[in-house]
């Protein structure tokens, strides 16, 4: 079978007076009257434990949005036996069947899904419009439809070479035993693919979001189910994290994990795994995207609006809050008095307020933990001496989790805040002598602890060629004279190396062959 050739969906506009953006007014009206009270999904059934936590909008933390009930580990332990209930029907299912379930699951949250996905993402984890529609619309669904495309290039797969009377053919399995999927909380798309893209090569799954994800992940169940996702194949806990891994990695059908969080958390996961590695029947899968300290390095050649354009925009989209976002930079002290000036006068006309307003640019972080810890580098950072602080530098947390898009330069390129990921709206920049351009090369690899994203500004030939060579594995995503953010799933494979993952390239073929175990078999006639 061919699938549908896919194509990427296009970015809707929600523009004053558009039908798209009423009916996006409409579905944040109707959720914020809800108060829904969201339940688990295991076995195909809603688990109401009656531990109730609550959800509020960051934005807007004196409003109670909706409720979730948090389970313990007996719910990880029916998650699993759900998952391995339905092993044998789902892996049985013939894969284009699965390519059906997950196409219809695209078409949903192209049409009649879209605006209640993005409503969530935007109650849930306070982004404006436009980032939900690029997130939890297209970006999900371009990694349904493109991964069903690389699917069945996967099962077409086959070895080249048959010998009279021999017929040698690859058979594609899923996992034996369950994977285990275990997302972030700042993108939809990453919470609906991780577990999809295990599930859809037949692999059943136990999947448990980040707690301030659950409102965005209780929408994407709800398209699962309608998709037509059998019972058990996809079980959605709210587990604490070390709760549920003290189950999971502790059971002998422990076939893998589909991991993005931070470095620090997955660190301690593969160890763990490591220390239980005899208990499990096979070598489980190990996938993990994770932490990012990306880079934007101008070169004297670079033309300054283009530099700070990809500064402004990599650097405070989403307050930051994306493993790409653009948070060290490497300016010449040729281009810094116009980037400067340039970034101080984009950065006066951002709006910055709640996500129902749709002229605000900035929105909140994500919790009161995160605004507490940006607040502490920005307070640091105030207080050096070798700090200037080049724009914003306040914050605000009477209504919603609210820091100022901050730009900091220093004098030292190992600065704390130039080599630690921070993951809000703060960017520091180095500025260094034209001549130094080759040396400043060698600092940015040094750094470049985590190697998630970075960008070289330049219209010299020679030094874009310098820097990709010398770069090479300082940035899993390279970008030529772009921002270091908005990879799309078709078109740049997306993921980091170092302490930024295991770089198996989300929305990629590299990915979903991580949910097979290939066994080949010879026949003789
Ligand atoms: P996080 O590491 O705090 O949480 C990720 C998931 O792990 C959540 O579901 C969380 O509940 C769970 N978890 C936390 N501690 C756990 C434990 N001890 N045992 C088991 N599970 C545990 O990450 P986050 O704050 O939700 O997301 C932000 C991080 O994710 C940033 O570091 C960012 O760079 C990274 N990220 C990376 C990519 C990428 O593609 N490389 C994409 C998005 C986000
Ligand atoms: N894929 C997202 C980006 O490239 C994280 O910005």
């Amino acid at each position: 079978f061919n699938v549908p050739a896919p194509q990427n969906e296009p970015v809707l506009n929600y523009g004053p007076r558009s039908v798209e953006r009423a009916a996006l007014k409409a579905a944040l009206d109707e959720a914020r009257a809800q108060q829904s009270d969201i339940p688990m999904y295991i076995g195909g059934k809603e688990i109401r434990t009656g531990k109730k936590l609550e959800i509020r909008p960051p934005h807007d933390h004196k409003h109670l949005l909706a409720t979730f009930h948090e389970g313990d580990a007996s719910h990880v332990t029916a998650a699993i036996d759900a998952a391995l209930a339905a092993k044998a029907d789902w892996e049985n299912l013939p894969w284009e069947q699965r390519a059906a379930i997950f196409l219809k699951a695209a078409e949903l949250l192209s049409g009649t899904y879209r605006a209640k996905i993005n409503a969530a993402t935007m109650l849930g984890q306070s982004k404006n419009a436009y980032q939900a529609e690029i997130d939890s619309a297209c970006e999900l669904i371009d990694f349904l439809r493109f991964n069903v495309e690389y699917m069945s290039e996967i099962y077409k797969q086959q070895p080249p070479v048959s010998g009279k009377g021999v017929w040698n053919r690859v058979e594609q399995r899923p996992l034996e035993g369950f994977i285990f999927a275990l997302t972030p909380f700042n993108f939809t798309a990453i919470a609906g693919n991780l577990p999809a893209s295990a599930a859809m090569m037949g692999n059943v799954v136990v999947w448990k979001p980040a707690y301030t994800q659950i409102y965005a992940a209780n929408v994407i169940m709800q398209v699962f189910k309608e998709a037509g996702v059998p019972d058990g194949v996809i079980n959605l806990i709210y587990v604490d994290g070390p709760v549920a891994g003290q189950v999971i990695f502790n059971h002998p059908d422990f076939a893998g994990i589909h991991f993005t969080g931070s470095t620090k958390v997955f660190q301690n996961i593969w160890q763990t795994i490591g220390t239980n590695i005899h208990k499990y029947k096979t070598y489980p899968r190990i996938v993990g995207e994770t932490g990012g300290k990306d880079f934007v390095l101008a070169h004297p050649s670079a033309e300054a609006d283009v530099v700070s354009t990809a500064l402004v925009r990599g650097a405070f989209e989403y307050q930051g809050q994306k493993c790409s976002a653009a948070s060290r930079a490497y300016i010449p002290a040729s281009l810094w008095p116009a980037v400067k000036e340039n970034m101080q006068r984009d950065i006066a006309s951002f709006k910055m307020g709640p996500v129902e307003d749709f002229g605000n640019f900035i929105n909140a972080v994500i919790s009161e933990v995160s605004f507490d810890k940006l607040a502490k580098y920005i307070d640091a950072a105030k207080a050096d001496k070798e700090v200037e602080v080049v724009a914003g530098g306040s914050y605000d947390k009477s209504q919603g989790w609210f820091i100022e898009p901050t730009v900091l330069k220093v004098n030292d390129p190992y600065y704390v805040t130039m080599c630690e990921e921070l993951f809000g709206p703060v960017l520091t920049i180095y500025v260094y002598e034209d001549k130094d351009f080759s040396k400043v090369l060698d600092i940015v690899d040094k750094t470049s602890i985590y190697a998630l994203t970075g960008a070289i500004i330049s219209q010299d030939r020679y030094a874009i060629a310098e820097a990709t060579y010398k770069l090479r594995n300082a940035a899993g995503n390279f970008y030529i004279n772009d921002k270091p953010t908005g990879a799309v799933v078709g078109q740049q494979p997306f993921g980091g190396a170092r302490g930024s993952g295991t770089n198996d390239k989300a929305g990629s073929m590299i990915n979903l062959l991580r949910w097979v175990s290939p066994r080949t078999i010879k026949e003789t006639f």
